[in-house]
Order: C-alpha cells, then structure tokens, then sequence
C-alpha cells in the first residue's frame, strides 16, 4: 500500500477531532474503570472505545494496514513490507485522565517500509494537535515548529519515568541534579511534546511501541535524537528504555548514566 499523505492528513486529525467530542462527553457520565497489571495502570471504557473507533476508521479508509494498538492489538508478528503500519496509544496518560482530567493524549504514529511517515500527538484538553513526518516538517495545529535549541543538560529541565527515578536506574537521581530540574507529567505524549517545543531538553523513560511511535517520528523530524540510553537505535515495535532528547544533551547523559562515579 502506498503512502498516502494527503488522505492521511485530511482524515486523521478529523477523527481525532471526533475522539475528543467522545472524551469530553465522557466527563458528565460515570464510566467503567478497571485495573491492568497493577493499581497504578487502569484501562477505562473510554481508552476500549477510542481504540475501537480508531481502528474501524483505519480498516475503512485504509484496508489492509497493519495496526498496533495498545488495549487489543498489543503486537504483530513481523511487519510487512508492503503494508503501512499504524502504532496507536487511545488514551496516553489514563491515570490522568482519571484522576485529574487533564495532561493525556492520543497518540497514532503511521510507517511504511519501516520508515516513520507521520506522527499524531494530540493533548486534548489544551485542543492542541502535534502532527507531521520527514517530509513536511512537524505543526502544532496549523503553525509550523522550528527545531528546539541544542541545549545542554546543565540548560533545561529534564522529562524521567517516576520508577526509574526512584530506582535511581542509570545514575539519574545524579543526571537529575546536573540539570535545571526535573519534571513527571505521567504522560510519555505529554513529555515528549514538551520536548518538541524546547520546554523540555530531554525525557527519559520505558515506553511500549505506542508510547513512542507517534514522538518518534516528531521528534526525528525536528533534529532531536531518539535512542536507547547507550546510543542505539530503538526498535518501535519493543518495549525499552527510551531518551528522546537535544542531542547536546544526550551526550551528556550518556556520560553520565555510563559512569559509576
Ligand atoms: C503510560 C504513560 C506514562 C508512562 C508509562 C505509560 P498509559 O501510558 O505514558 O507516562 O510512564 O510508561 O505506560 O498506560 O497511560 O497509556
Ligand atoms: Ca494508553
Ligand atoms: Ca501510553
């Protein structure tokens, strides 16, 4: 199946428009919550639904994609050549969703032969659509966004995963202090957008294929490195630890997360 562009950048932020007409409703009804491998990760009703419309929409309009969604469709086998591979995160930041009503997003990001072709980050509660692909650069709604500063650690505020923080997992408790201060928004969509605009100069987490694909693709595009905490490249379709950060930065955690000092 080609890739194609238009169609996808006409029909998806219309669905997602739709899928925040879902959530917003949701907020006067009581909906059905439950737990998933612990307390701390649910899955509401909304999350199944949001997938559930998303998915019929890709079959649709696009017959034929492969999908990866979080709630259903976990994985796949192998991905095939021929077709385009749709990652998608129905709700990222569930908790928040529940407990605070703000800082989630839904995330889709679209690949073909391997290659990151367009990703979707939508915070939806700000109504503030992150979108784009390699050969179209990335927009916030309808602005175009600049590449953020190449800062250094020592420059910005850090974006971590509260456990790894706390596990203190590669020297970060250390990595933390070297930076301006961190910050834990509880939603890798969330943080991830805050690095494509500069607020952030790195975030550093475990993240499944649908936490990252749609930033990956963004962030790439911006001239930002995503990669494991050694260097290499990530798999999108794995689960891992994932720093998405200004390539200055990166550097300097590196060097950090490798010394035992
Ligand atoms: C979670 C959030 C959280 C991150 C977890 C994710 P979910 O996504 O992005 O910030 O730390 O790793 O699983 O489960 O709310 O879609
Ligand atoms: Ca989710
Ligand atoms: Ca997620």
């Amino acid at each position: 199946m080609i890739f194609q562009a238009d169609k996808i950048d006409l029909l998806v932020p219309k669905w997602l428009m739709t899928a925040r007409k879902m959530i917003l409703e949701s907020f006067s009804q009581k909906i059905e919550i439950e737990t998933k491998t612990s307390r701390n990760d649910l899955v509401t009703e909304l999350d199944r639904k949001i997938e559930q419309f998303l998915v019929g929409k890709i079959q649709k309009y696009f017959p034929g994609s492969q999908i990866v969604s979080e709630e259903t469709r976990p994985s796949i086998n192998e991905i095939e050549e021929e077709s385009l591979l749709w990652v998608i995160d129905p709700i990222d930041g569930t908790m928040n969703f529940v407990k605070q009503k703000s800082d989630f997003a839904i995330m889709i990001g679209i690949f073909q032969a391997k290659k990151g072709q367009r990703g979707f980050i939508y915070d939806v509660m700000a109504n503030q659509l992150y979108h784009g692909g390699p050969d179209k650069g990335v927009y916030c709604n309808c602005q175009k966004m600049i590449s953020p500063p190449d800062l250094h650690l020592a420059d910005g505020l850090l974006g971590v995963g509260g456990v790894m923080l706390i596990n203190n997992k590669y020297n970060l408790q250390k990595i933390a202090l070297a930076s301006h201060g961190i910050r834990i928004y509880g939603s890798a969509g969330i943080e991830i957008i805050h690095v494509l605009n500069g607020q952030l100069i790195g975030y550093l987490s475990h993240l499944h294929s649908w936490d990252l694909a749609a930033g990956k693709i963004l962030a790439e595009t911006l001239g930002l490195t995503v990669k494991t905490i050694d260097g290499q490249e990530v798999n999108v379709l794995s689960s891992i630890d994932v720093l998405v950060a200004s390539k200055n930065a990166q550097k300097d955690i590196i060097m950090m997360a490798q010394s035992h000092c």
